[in-house]
């Protein structure tokens, strides 16, 4: 299949999140399996080019529509983690990519919405027909109906549109005479049963837009997708993904254990296995080292936290946690989100990571602080409680329990996972070593998860096919 994803971060070279991390780790993923698969997103000024290979510059521009005027686009091709990438540069006076930051512009909705225009005009103009078009979050969810209702007619037909929702809670809502801007007919899409926002009838919805125009649309764990399907959950959409179930569905992230391995990892001090643990220790002593912790009681448990810091993720919780692992005799790090990269650092030498999050579409940070050994205290909820599986949990088989968790939102739950894993910690050593060992042996790769994108894709392709023959 020929893929070919739109987005507005793809890691390393342009990651604010969790998204960034999934666009590649799909998308290499997909290329493993003998797919074509390519990616277009925005030239920021911001970007990390020095992860980029080989860029530059197409001889030709692409003409793209906003504002009832033609634009000038510059387009790049370079390769990212193998990935052959496009970026476009609108040669517009607002300066759309020019602003030192990737989100949080006033004009976000015009930024996202003149690229997502100017990428499907790119895959126009070049001759492309791929066969899936897979768009993410709320600033690439115009391109579904765009392409319906623009570029389907003009000739790009080749394709089904897949779209994945990383976070119901952005949904990029915004006045529904802003749709005009990028060629959108705000009459036909300000209804009811299209763009209009739930809950404002003078207002359109960027991610509803998508899930009623797209062929296909995922979220990133089967929990969450049942999750947001609830009243509570939703947002404001669960009766739209209620009433489009049939082409809706979860499916659970991997993250790309070639970058995240401790084995290999040339961030950490010293480089361990689940059958060499020593260097965790090492890395842990360092750490301690560094960041002027008393390393006197070796004994000590360390809990981690890597978060960005924002209500979703319990931040109360956290600041609980903190006090409750001190009074127990404990250590916490926490790093607040940054956009760098090098964050391993924690995972590498805590004992433990929490990830107290009030609601996680998926979460990626469990999944590598298993990889390297920290063991996760998680709330039970969207991705963590499809990935987090509570070791006193009889009703899961014991191969696959891993981690602690806890249900109620508050300082209790917390109590309740925090000390059973300083206990077990304290005091039995070796089960807590086989603990580490099982997590660090859990199979996070992308491999199961790109087969079921894989399905799906290929399904819908197949059902096109037979409609048209
Ligand atoms: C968003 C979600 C997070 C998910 C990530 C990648 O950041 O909040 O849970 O892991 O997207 O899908």
């Amino acid at each position: 299949l020929y893929v070919i994803h739109i987005a507005a971060e793809m890691a390393p070279v342009a990651k604010v999140g969790g998204l960034g991390d999934v666009v590649t780790g799909l998308a290499k993923a997909l290329q493993k399996k003998g797919h074509l698969v390519e990616i277009v997103l925005p030239k920021y000024d911001c970007m990390q080019y020095d992860s980029i290979r080989d860029l530059r510059a197409l001889d030709v521009t692409i003409e793209s529509y906003f504002d009832g005027k033609l634009f000038q686009n510059k387009v790049w091709v370079g390769t990212v983690e193998g990935l052959p990438v496009y970026f476009i540069e609108p040669h517009h006076p607002n300066k759309f990519f020019w602003r030192g930051q990737y989100y949080g512009e006033h004009d976000d909705f015009k930024r996202f919405s003149f690229f997502s225009r100017a990428a499907l005009e790119l895959l126009l103009q070049a001759g492309k027909k791929p066969d899936i078009i897979h768009c993410h979050d709320w600033q690439t969810a115009f391109v579904a109906p765009l392409y319906w209702d623009l570029y389907a007619p003009k000739g790009l037909n080749s394709a089904r549109i897949c779209f994945t929702c990383h976070n119901f809670e952005y949904q990029g809502s915004a006045s529904a005479s802003e749709l005009a801007s990028c060629g959108l007919d705000v009459q036909q899409l300000n209804r009811p049963d299209r763009m209009q926002d739930n809950s404002a009838n003078d207002r359109v919805n960027p991610v509803k837009g998508a899930i009623v125009f797209s062929n296909i649309v995922t979220t990133v764990s089967p929990t969450y997708a049942e999750e947001v399907r609830t009243a509570e959950g939703g947002r404001g959409l669960h009766s739209t993904l209620n009433f489009h179930s049939k082409k809706f569905m979860g499916i659970l992230n991997g993250i790309d254990t070639d970058a995240w391995n401790p084995a290999t990892d040339t961030f950490l001090k010293v480089q361990y296995s689940a059958n060499d643990l020593q260097g965790k220790a090492e890395n842990k002593a360092a750490m301690r080292r560094h960041l002027g912790l008393s390393s006197a009681d070796d004994q000590r448990p360390l809990v981690g936290s890597i978060t960005r810091l924002v209500p979703q993720k319990g931040v109360h919780l956290i600041r609980h946690a903190i006090y409750r692992a001190l009074e127990m005799g404990g250590q916490f790090v926490l790093l607040g989100s940054s956009p760098v990269a090098h964050i391993q650092k924690e995972f590498e030498a805590s004992d433990m990571f929490i990830i107290p999050s009030i609601f996680e579409p998926c979460g990626l940070t469990q999944m590598i602080a298993m990889r390297y050994g920290s063991v996760p205290i998680a709330r039970k909820t969207g991705g963590l409680n499809d990935s987090v599986f509570d070791v006193d949990d009889d009703t899961i088989p014991h191969q696959f329990q891993n981690g602690f968790t806890f249900t109620t939102p508050d300082e209790q739950g917390v109590n309740t996972a925090l000390e059973r894993a300083f206990n077990l910690y304290k005091n039995d050593k070796a089960s807590w070593q086989r603990l580490v060992q099982k997590d660090m042996n859990i199979d996070f790769s992308w491999d199961s998860s790109a087969s079921q994108y894989e399905e799906l894709y290929a399904k819908s392709v197949a059902r096109a096919r037979a409609a048209a023959s």
